[in-house]
């Protein structure tokens, strides 16, 4: 462990660490994953920029890719920076791009081979396949294959379709495998990351909550020194932790603030407020829902939606900032896969990260992101960590422009009030079954330019349709829909039409993403 200045010249306590090469593939970011389940540090870098002057690198893990090595588009490694350097593991893609860089050959294999297989080991006790079930089943997905190793490499397990399933060089620390590892199908994909991270790289496994916690603490005390810090908090888990973790480091210094929007769900602004207060947070709670619902009036196109919600957040929050003298620091709680540079189509490097509006620059403050090199299952177990009750912890994502995006038409303030109750019903009735936790997100859509007949006594009705989503999902990129009860969702059906003003009927949303995302809007 050293200390070390980055570009922001912020200083931080880094320990040993791997690093993965992305070379495009679906799976690196769970590479990754399964690296710091193993409570030891990672990053993720795009295939050509491997930090060469990295003292705390401890070997290195090439992903997989959607191309083929002999493509012309393929991505090409400079491997003069890492052989011979650190201990190297390839996934797939890296597997191959290994053998055809080295005097291999890869060639298409006619059929693409997906799914389960199992090992055949060539040789006993290689160290990358220690502790493997005989047999041991893997996962499958590429459409090349080695067709023969480099001069130096032998073959260390194959599948009945895949000759050099598993490969190793003879006087190298160079491994390959033809399957994912990363993925939950391959039964002992962990104890090989495991075996190489560290048996292979002399992995420490020093990296968990308790130290991350202990480690940000004594950084962001040397960092901010007595500065005072702003921080947005949303009522989600990212911004709430981040504020926890500040908290505990600045104490005081630290103001946050709380903007209602007026699209917060119902009686979100008093409970999450009364949450933090509890939690010792020094918080500033603004409501500005009648700002919100003013500027929104008589607007259906949802980006413009988005924008007025964005403008007028940064007015509400930069005019409580302002307030504050002396502040020299916006926290944020941006995470690690925000900033991951993902490789698009075409090979450029291309950043999702996405700060509030480029306050910072406005307002002059720098940038402080405790939490950018945690994944979210981190930030979570950081969250028990700092012991925050579990229900903010296990709290469903949900989206900054609040109800907005769920109120397919203009907005008013009564369709709010109709959506609140609507999805407060869902809501608390997911957590009365024991439903919420096993979902990733849930909540009610308003259709509020349909109105659709009903009976209710001798009365016809004329009221709006609510659709009812709740979907299953890793990451949010894709998503299922969650295959709740009959039982569960009559009982909500019934709960809604029979209390909730203004809807006389209740749908359940069945698509799945792609081709539909979570959200309407
Ligand atoms: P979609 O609808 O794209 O949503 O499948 C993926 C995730 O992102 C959330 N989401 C948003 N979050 N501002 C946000 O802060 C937005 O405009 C926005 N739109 C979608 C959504 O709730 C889900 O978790």
């Amino acid at each position: 462990m050293h200390l070390v200045n980055d570009k922001h010249s912020h200083i931080f306590l880094f320990m040993q660490k791997i690093i993965i090469l992305d070379f495009g593939s679906q799976t690196t970011q769970l590479i990754g994953r399964r690296v710091r389940e193993l409570n030891t540090f990672c990053e993720i870098m795009p295939y050509n920029k491997f930090p060469q002057d990295d003292p705390d690198v401890i070997g290195v893990i090439l992903s997989g890719s959607p191309y083929s090595v002999y493509e012309e588009r393929a991505f090409h490694l400079d491997f003069s920076q890492i052989r011979g350097k650190y201990p190297i593991l390839g996934i797939c893609y890296g597997a191959q791009l290994m053998a055809h860089t080295f005097g291999g050959k890869v060639e298409p294999e006619g059929t693409r081979e997906y799914g389960r297989a199992n090992l055949e080991f060539m040789e006993e006790g290689n160290p990358i396949l220690r502790g493997f079930s005989d047999n041991s089943q893997v996962w499958m997905s590429h459409g090349d294959t080695i067709t023969r190793l480099p001069e130096g490499f032998r073959c260390i397990a194959s599948t009945a379709t895949v000759k050099y399933a598993a490969y190793a060089a003879n006087d190298e620390k160079i491994w390959g495998v033809q399957y994912h590892p990363e993925v939950f199908h391959s039964i002992d994909g962990t104890k090989l990351l495991k075996n190489f991270v560290v048996d292979i790289c002399g992995g420490k496994q020093d990296w968990s909550p308790a130290s991350f916690v202990d480690q940000t603490v004594t950084e962001l005390r040397q960092q901010l020194g007595d500065d005072k810090v702003i921080l947005g908090l949303s009522g989600g888990v990212d911004s709430s932790v981040a504020a926890v973790l500040l908290n505990r480091a600045i104490g005081k210094n630290l103001t946050c603030i709380f903007v209602n929007n007026g699209l917060l769900r119902k009686n979100e602004f008093t409970d999450v407020l009364r949450d933090y207060e509890c939690l010792g947070l020094n918080v500033v709670g603004v409501d500005a829902s009648q700002k919100f619902y003013t500027e929104l009036a008589g607007v259906s196109e949802p980006e413009r939606k988005r924008k007025i919600i964005g403008a007028g957040f940064i007015d509400v929050f930069e005019a409580e900032a302002k307030k504050i003298t002396g502040a020299k620091w916006l926290a944020q709680g941006t995470i690690y896969p925000d900033r991951i540079e993902s490789l698009n189509i075409t090979g450029k490097v291309i950043k999702s990260h996405h700060n509030v509006g480029g306050l910072p620059e406005k307002m002059g403050l720098k940038l402080c992101e405790p939490l950018k090199w945690l994944f979210k299952d981190e930030v979570r177990r950081v969250g028990r960590q700092l012991q925050m009750p579990e229900h903010l912890i296990t709290r469903h994502p949900f989206p900054g422009p609040g109800l907005a995006v769920r109120i397919l038409g203009a907005i008013t303030p009564e369709k709010v009030r109709v959506l609140q109750d609507a999805d407060d019903i869902f809501i608390r009735a997911l957590r009365n079954w024991n439903l919420y936790d096993q979902v990733w997100q849930a909540g009610v859509v308003l259709l509020s330019d349909v109105k659709s007949v009903g009976v209710m006594g001798d009365e016809r009705t004329y009221e709006y349709p609510v659709v009812l989503r709740a979907v299953t999902s890793a990451d949010a990129m894709t998503a299922d829909w969650a295959k709740l009860p009959y039982d569960f969702l009559a009982d909500v059906s019934n709960q809604i039409i029979r209390n909730v003003r203004g809807v006389n009927r209740v749908c359940y949303d069945i698509s799945s993403k792609p081709p539909a995302t979570i959200e309407w809007e």
